[in-house]
């Protein structure tokens, strides 16, 4: 019995790849023979019937294995749900979409098994690996990316921004209380969640082109990158959300501003009413850029949208009331308008920030 017992498995995380599944396990089969493993595919509700093609396929392969989640968006999220539904000792994660070169495999168990590795990284930036066909931009932003964590989080890495690697079951145990599950960049996340210094080798290998379907990098996810950082670093003191909600903010006072400037300026209005515009202007644009940014993982669409724009205009109207109200009072005992002004401001924002995070974003999953 004991050479059946289930030794890998591979989680992937897939959102839009119906082109790329099949090909995917068939090339794991080859590669993979003489080990007992599994994959257990994370799929975001795709809306091009990956889905389905997965339970056909799962149907009649008990290798294939997966996960179905609904409302719900994230790499990193995805990938730690398929790891934890895991029960085998070494578990890999890997894209859909045939970029990552699954030949790395057995060298990459190798290392976990037999050489006394924690982890196994596929990496671009080492000798022997490389980028492939990257455009100038994406080679250089990816670079910033990896200096970044270099820097601020002190992970030794080469490549910290591969999302290919495998590492022993204890691994993903000792980090998973501790981890942000924000955006792409599930490898960062688990190496600074873990409580000790991991061995971690770095196997090369090139990334392949994306025959298939389309990428998911975005600039949004340059941003949830940042606010990974940020959890990561201050997210002890200030929850990373409330980060991105508050330099949403900071961007809606600079609309605030212009149209205000431009509705006296240009249109000639009346004080009261280019502020009454810049407010209405500035709320819907926070709205927006929350819903797209800093709640990206649960965002609303079509009706649910423009309920959620009600009730974050209205929670964010009784904000401003707390705003002005508290400075209003603190002026009266201080006198001190910079200081009154400021802390009106942050009591608007902690309760603009708790109310619609209750009231128009709430929280599906428990964590
Ligand atoms: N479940 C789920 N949910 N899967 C997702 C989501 C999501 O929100 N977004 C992307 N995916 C899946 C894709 O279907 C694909 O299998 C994999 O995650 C990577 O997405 P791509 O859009 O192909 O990313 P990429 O090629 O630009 O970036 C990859 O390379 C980077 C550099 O090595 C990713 O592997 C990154 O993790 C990696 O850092
Ligand atoms: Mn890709």
């Amino acid at each position: 019995m004991n050479s059946a017992s289930l030794q890998l498995t591979v989680v992937i995380p897939t959102f839009n790849e119906v082109s790329n599944v099949s090909v995917m396990i068939d090339r794991l089969t080859h590669t993979l023979q003489g080990i007992e493993w599994e994959i257990i595919f994370v799929d975001d509700d795709s809306q091009d019937g990956t889905f389905q093609k997965l339970q056909t396929i799962a149907a009649c392969n008990s290798r294939v294995r997966m996960l179905r989640r609904v409302g719900r968006r994230g790499l990193s999220s995805a990938c730690i749900e398929g790891l934890l539904a895991s029960a085998a000792p070494y578990l890999a994660v890997m894209d859909a979409d045939l970029q990552h070169d699954e030949n790395c495999l057995p060298a990459m168990f190798q290392a976990v098994h037999a050489e006394g590795f924690d982890m196994a990284v596929g990496s671009r930036y080492v000798e022997g690996g490389s980028t492939g066909d990257w455009n100038q931009q994406r080679v250089s932003v990816s670079k910033w990316a990896t200096l970044l964590s270099q820097k601020i989080l002190k992970i030794q890495l080469q490549d910290p921004m591969s999302g290919f690697f495998m590492m022993r079951r204890a691994v993903l145990e000792d980090a998973v209380y501790r981890l942000s599950r924000l955006g792409f960049k599930i490898l960062v996340d688990l190496v600074v969640s873990s409580p000790k210094p991991l061995r971690i080798k770095e196997i090369p290998f090139h990334f392949g082109l994306r025959v298939a379907g389309e990428s998911k990098l975005d600039t949004r996810v340059a941003w949830d990158y940042l606010m990974l950082l940020a959890d990561k670093t201050i997210g002890r003191y200030i929850p990373a959300k409330l980060i991105s909600f508050a330099s949403v903010g900071a961007m809606g006072v600079g609309v605030h501003l212009t149209v205000l400037g431009m509705g006296k300026t240009f249109f000639a209005l009346p004080f009261m009413y280019a502020q009454g515009a810049a407010v209405l202007i500035s709320m819907v644009f926070n709205f927006y850029l929350n819903n797209l940014l800093t709640y990206r993982d649960q965002q609303l669409q079509g009706r649910a949208w423009v309920w959620g724009l009600l009730k974050f205009m209205l929670a964010c109207s009784l904000g401003g009331a707390a705003n002005v109200g508290v400075a209003n009072y603190l002026y009266g005992n201080d006198g001190l308008w910079v200081l009154s002004g400021l802390m009106g401001i942050l009591v608007g924002l902690i309760w603009n920030f708790g109310v619609t995070s209750i009231l128009v974003w709430p929280q599906r999953s428990a964590h």
